[in-house]
């Protein structure tokens, strides 16, 4: 992977909560390296501190202190709207719940990251199809949120997160609510984008299937990162 193009960065990366009287350190100066084309499965305990690890990747949240790295710029230190730019055009978010929005068609759910961009109606909506296409949706477009099953909405999610055609898609647990059966067609679709697509995938798991599925397992654990490569 060394000659790959270094996409992610974290440098002595420290997040400690106050808020609730008692001081907690959840992470401790963690230093991680992620590259292009990549499948990298963050694991570890719950409440170890994977989400709010992946919360300050994607400038959801802010650490304590240190810096994280998106192609050698620090993001921690960006403006606010920077960080919205820096979410919308090289990230896709996928989470545990799809966070669909229940009144618009999966079509529609798809299309809205790239409308919010200005793209135009015509090429959000062909580019749209085709990605449900690719997560085997074609039949089921015009559906809302409640007329699709568990798995089917967890593909309308992870169309929706590759149509900004991001960099990076970061996911926490996308398969956590799935059956077996859905999971693993899940799985087999981020493989397949991963080999296809050449897509990088940053993903919180506790599937062990997942993770094998993965290029490099780094495993959350006292506040630091047990990883392979550093
Ligand atoms: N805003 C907050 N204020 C105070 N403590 C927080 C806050 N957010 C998270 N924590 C604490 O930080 C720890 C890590 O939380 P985090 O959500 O990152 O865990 P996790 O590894 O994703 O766990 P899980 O596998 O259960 O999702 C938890 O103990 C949690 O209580
Ligand atoms: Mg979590």
């Amino acid at each position: 992977m060394n000659n790959r193009e270094l996409l992610l960065e974290t440098r002595d990366l420290w997040k400690i909560f106050n808020e609730t009287g008692t001081t907690l350190e959840i992470l401790r100066g963690v230093n991680f390296k992620l590259y292009a084309g990549e499948t990298v499965a963050i694991m570890g305990a719950s409440g170890a501190g994977k989400s709010t690890f992946l919360n300050l990747l994607g400038a959801l949240d802010k650490p304590t202190k240190g810096e994280v790295l998106f192609k050698g710029q620090d993001i921690v230190k960006l403006g606010e709207k920077e960080r919205d730019n820096y979410r919308s055009l090289h990230l896709g978010f996928i989470f545990q719940f799809h966070h669909l929005m229940p009144e618009f068609t999966a079509w529609e759910n798809v299309m809205f990251p790239a409308r919010i961009q200005g793209q135009s109606e015509k090429q959000s909506r062909e580019s749209a199809a085709e990605l449900l296409e690719i997560v085997g949706l074609s039949e089921r477009l015009e559906h809302l949120p409640q007329e699709l099953s568990g798995g089917e909405r967890q593909r309308v999610a992870v169309a929706r997160a590759l149509m900004a055609n991001p960099d990076i898609v970061l996911a926490d647990e996308p398969s956590g609510n799935l059956d077996e059966e859905n999971a693993e067609k899940l799985h087999t679709l981020f493989k397949n984008l991963n080999k296809q697509l050449g897509q990088t995938f940053l993903i919180v798991t506790h599937d062990k299937n997942l993770a094998n599925l993965a290029h490099r397992q780094v495993h959350i654990k006292k506040g630091l990162i047990l990883d392979s490569l550093s």
